[in-house]
């Protein structure tokens, strides 16, 4: 089935919702969603949306502490147009009838987070994402102007003349082309690319692989934000354990009960992730016994009230949240780059825009600070929308050196075609937390065998849908595994145990990354195929 609209988004969280109600204001929007309207990444959100609304606060104040959580490497435009406009998006969700806690004056409740230095994140007690996510899909699915496709898996872009004219995709009525005048992608993160992770399945970075094969422009890969406090008991999922928690009162302790984290952190227990995700690793290498978070000290009341959702998860684990001590280690959350765009959602192809966490706008530079994703895709969401009804113009893109690494250098003789978990596996064991040269090159060696194998073997063999998976998860790994070895140095999310130091004079800057050759056209996918 093919379809036509002035507009095209591709993903239904956030950044795609939000941008698709100000694009309906001017003509028809489709939106693509490859599951159903609610699954994304925004709706397991928990923490809640940081906003410089308090008394105490600023926008000031906001952009110094996301400028400090990016480790050198924010675009003080990018934070500057966050913290300034995002208030106005926010104000606009509670104006819409966003259920936020409240305080008894009426106004927003602010949740505290690690590496903020105020109270300023506005949360719907410990399901902040899913709150946002109905009330957008709301007026969404009320708007006429936009027509919503789920179960619609966008595989390739159109790329004609050097600029995009949409997608081709996968539906249950098989293969079709989606044409509009300009695309967003606002397809969020890649979580999956890692065997640890707190994203759901449907986070595969797919918006940064078709862009990456199109010839898009992406930079910033190297820096990954592992969660500190992801609940990890054998046998069971894992289940994020909000920073709220720990900005409630919750405490890190190892297996004799030590609250440990003054041993690594001044800061403690609310030092910034990547710092408090090294910490807990090296006190598990110290002792070699798992760590914990305790709230046993907290009232167990106000602990179910606030944190419902992840009592609930933990009660599934056999654990009570408030009295038990909840094993906890890190798992790969949000990716910092991705696509390159300038402050208007722009990217390097012309018609093509991105929004939300499959954009490397700058404002996270090497680490985000909690909560400033929801405020992104926001922010970012509306201001691509705002260009993309206006004329075409090229992106204004921050000035990088760009690397275009011949895709397929390095292959092997022989190799067959990995399963996700293989590479997956592979992409936590070294190109996680902790990464060195070695082992980042001899991954790297791997994916660049697979990357050239995916493009020419027969989906077939192994199914449609675990083709496209594999085909994502193996395009954004070798994104990410080549900036992490080109880094030499350590900063933000990215560490080098063979280079564990900040280097300003070498790494102060950005590297962009261009895959050389677009996806041959011998992949499009089966048409019988769900
Ligand atoms: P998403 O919300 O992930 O939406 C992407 C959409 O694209 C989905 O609808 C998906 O189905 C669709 N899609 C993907 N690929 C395709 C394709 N090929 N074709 C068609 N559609 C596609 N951030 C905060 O600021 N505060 C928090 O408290 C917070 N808590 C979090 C808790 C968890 C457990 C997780 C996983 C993340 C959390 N984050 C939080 C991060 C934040 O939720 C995300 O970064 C943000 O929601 C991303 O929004 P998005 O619109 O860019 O992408
Ligand atoms: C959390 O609630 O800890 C996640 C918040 C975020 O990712 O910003």
């Amino acid at each position: 089935m093919d379809v036509r609209g002035d507009f095209l988004v591709i993903g239904s969280g956030i950044a795609g919702l939000r941008a698709a109600l100000t694009l309906a204001e001017a003509r028809d929007v489709i939106v693509l969603t490859k599951a159903s309207a609610e699954e994304s990444n925004t709706g397991y959100a928990q923490g809640g949306i940081a906003a410089a609304l308090g008394p105490d606060d600023s926008p000031a104040l906001h952009a110094k502490d996301t400028l400090a959580a990016g480790d050198g490497l924010c675009d003080p435009d990018a934070v500057d147009l966050l913290v300034r406009e995002g208030p106005k998006y926010v104000v606009e969700l509670l104006e819409w009838g966003a259920q936020f806690d409240r305080e008894t004056d009426g106004s927003p409740s602010l949740g505290h987070e690690a590496a903020h230095t105020v109270r300023r994140v506005l949360h719907a007690r410990d399901a902040t994402g899913r709150e946002i996510g109905r009330l957008l899909w709301s007026r969404v699915s009320a708007n006429p102007r936009i027509r919503v496709l789920q179960d619609a898996d966008a595989t390739d872009l159109v790329v004609a003349n050097g600029t995009c004219t949409g997608v081709r995709f996968v539906s249950n009525d098989g293969v079709g082309t989606a044409t509009a005048q300009r695309t967003l992608l606002a397809s969020g993160g890649a979580g999956q690319v890692f065997r640890e992770t707190t994203n759901p399945s449907i986070a595969t970075g797919d918006g940064i692989a078709m862009a990456a094969h199109a010839g898009a422009r992406v930079a910033d890969l190297e820096f990954v934000q592992f969660h500190p406090t992801v609940m990890s008991v054998p046998g069971k999922p894992r289940f994020l354990l909000s920073e709220a928690l720990r900005g409630e009162g919750a405490r890190l302790v190892n297996h004799v009960g030590d609250r440990f984290m003054q041993r690594y952190q001044p800061a403690g227990d609310l030092a910034s992730r990547d710092l408090v995700s090294r910490a807990i690793v090296r006190e598990m290498e110290r002792t070699h016994e798992p760590v914990y978070l305790s709230l046993a000290h907290m009232n167990r009341a106000f602990v179910h009230e606030r944190f419902p959702t992840i009592a609930r998860a933990c009660a599934s684990a056999g654990l009570d949240l408030a009295s038990d001590r909840i094993p906890v280690s890190p798992a790969a959350h949000y990716v910092m780059g991705g696509v390159e765009t300038d402050l208007d959602g722009r990217t390097s192809i012309q018609g093509l825009f991105a929004a939300g966490e499959v954009a490397c706008t700058g404002v996270h530079g090497a680490n985000r600070l909690a909560s400033n994703s929801l405020l992104e895709g926001l922010v970012f969401g509306a201001r691509a929308a705002d260009a993309m009804t206006g004329p075409l113009c090229p992106a204004r893109l921050r000035e990088h050196e760009v690397i275009a690494w011949p895709a397929d250098a390095r292959r092997p003789p022989s190799i067959d075609l990995p399963s996700t978990d293989d590479v997956r596996a592979l992409m936590w064991r070294n190109c996680g937390l902790l990464r060195e040269g070695h082992g980042i090159d001899a991954t790297l060696t791997r994916l660049d065998a697979w990357h050239a194998l995916i493009r020419t073997a027969p989906a077939a063999r192994i199914g449609e849908r675990e083709f496209r998976r594999l085909r994502s998860i193996i395009t954004v790994g070798l994104l990410i595994a080549r900036a992490a070895l080109r880094r030499e140095e350590s900063r933000g999310g990215h560490f080098r145990s063979d280079f564990p130091d900040r280097d300003d004079i070498k790494w102060l800057k950005h590297v962009s990354d261009v895959l050389e050759s677009p996806e041959p056209k011998s992949q499009t996918p089966n048409p019988n195929a769900k």
